[in-house]
């Protein structure tokens, strides 16, 4: 997390945060915010709820800190975090709402009509809903280029990843100033459109429904399934995403793999027609020098290496963790 220097450092971004709903995911937000030196309110379904999401808060932060996992300094920042009354005070003086309700339909549409009606015009209304389509949220608030999803993986104070989501009346600039917010917090910010599930779910979710297949089918049981994933191709993705390891592994290869795939498994399993393409104009990774990228012949001998250090590094790291 950042050391608190965000606010001398990034005028013009957001300075106060209201979060809307301080469940596990709205009082990590806060942890977050509070400890990039933002000011925060914090609010629940009653003040009584609010006052114990506070405590809850606090002791949080401390557990991070009697963990050494932050600084003394932290548990101060904490203790800076107000819990509102209701949800009318809490953003009044706000120019970022999160809103971080039950993945309820009509409790987002109460609770945004809320923050809609009274939260400063100039303010940024951000929801961290995992499913609901960013479009079906933007009519509950009037506006709507100010709205935009911000989702939050969990625990937020230590996953980097934060899908920004702009609806179809977003205004880009908010877009853009969301992400620099989110940077300057020390955050990873991509941008991605409104499908189901985003992108990361989407793809979270296809890799849970086939580890639930290969159990179902008799492949390994789950603990066999979760060895195998997390020391085989889970073991390359803290540093390389889907595309740069199909690249280093041979996209003629990939293809081949899914041929065989689909006469297994069926024809879901047919390797896209945007992957034949690539293949067939001789696109095939880093090996061809291009693939889903293009490397030098230089970039790609630095690439290698590269993937070799981190990886070695990683075993080392995971040497020092119970398996
Ligand atoms: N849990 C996760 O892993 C995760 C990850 C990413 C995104 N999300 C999304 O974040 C949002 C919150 O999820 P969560 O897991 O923190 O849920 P949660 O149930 O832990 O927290 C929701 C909080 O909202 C409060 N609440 C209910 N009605 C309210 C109201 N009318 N006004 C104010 N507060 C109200 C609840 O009392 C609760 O404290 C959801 O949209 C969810 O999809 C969750």
């Amino acid at each position: 997390m950042s050391g608190g220097l965000y606010r001398l450092e990034k005028p013009g971004l957001p300075q106060r945060a209201a979060i809307i709903g301080a469940g596990t995911m709205g009082l990590g937000v806060a942890e977050c915010f509070a400890l990039a030196g933002l000011e925060v309110v914090i609010v629940d379904e009653t003040p009584g709820a609010s006052q114990q999401a506070l405590g809850r808060l606090n002791q949080r932060v401390r557990g991070h800190v009697e963990a050494g996992l932050l600084p003394e300094a932290a548990i101060a920042a904490a203790h800076r975090v107000r819990a509102a009354e209701d949800i009318k005070s809490a953003v009044a003086s706000s120019d970022l709402v999160f809103e971080a309700a039950p993945e309820r339909i009509e409790i987002k549409r109460d609770v945004l009509a809320a923050c809609d009606a009274h939260a400063p015009a100039a303010a940024i209304i951000a929801t961290n809903t995992s499913s609901l389509p960013i479009d079906d949220l933007a009519a509950f608030v009037e506006r709507k280029g100010r709205f935009l999803g911000m989702h939050f993986f969990n625990p937020p104070e230590w996953t980097p990843a934060v899908e920004v989501i702009p609806s179809v009346q977003t205004d880009p600039e908010i877009v853009a100033r969301a992400r620099e917010f989110l940077l300057a917090i020390g955050k990873k910010p991509a941008t991605v459109a409104s499908g189901p599930g985003f992108v990361a779910n989407r793809i979270q979710f296809a890799l849970f429904r086939e580890a639930l297949a290969c159990v179902e089918d008799g492949l390994a049981t789950p603990q066999e399934v979760d060895a195998v994933v997390r020391s085989s191709f889970g073991f390359r993705l803290p540093f390389y995403g889907p595309f740069q390891i199909a690249d280093m592994a041979g996209l003629d290869v990939y293809a081949s793999i899914m041929d065989v795939l689909s006469e297994g498994l069926g024809a879901d399993w047919e390797a896209p027609e945007s992957l034949r393409d690539i293949v067939a104009e001789g696109r095939l990774g880093t090996k061809a020098l291009a693939g889903f990228y293009e490397y030098s012949e230089d970039e790609r001998a630095a690439l290698l290496i590269e993937r070799d250090r981190r990886y070695a590094a990683l075993s080392r790291l995971l040497d020092g963790f119970p398996q």
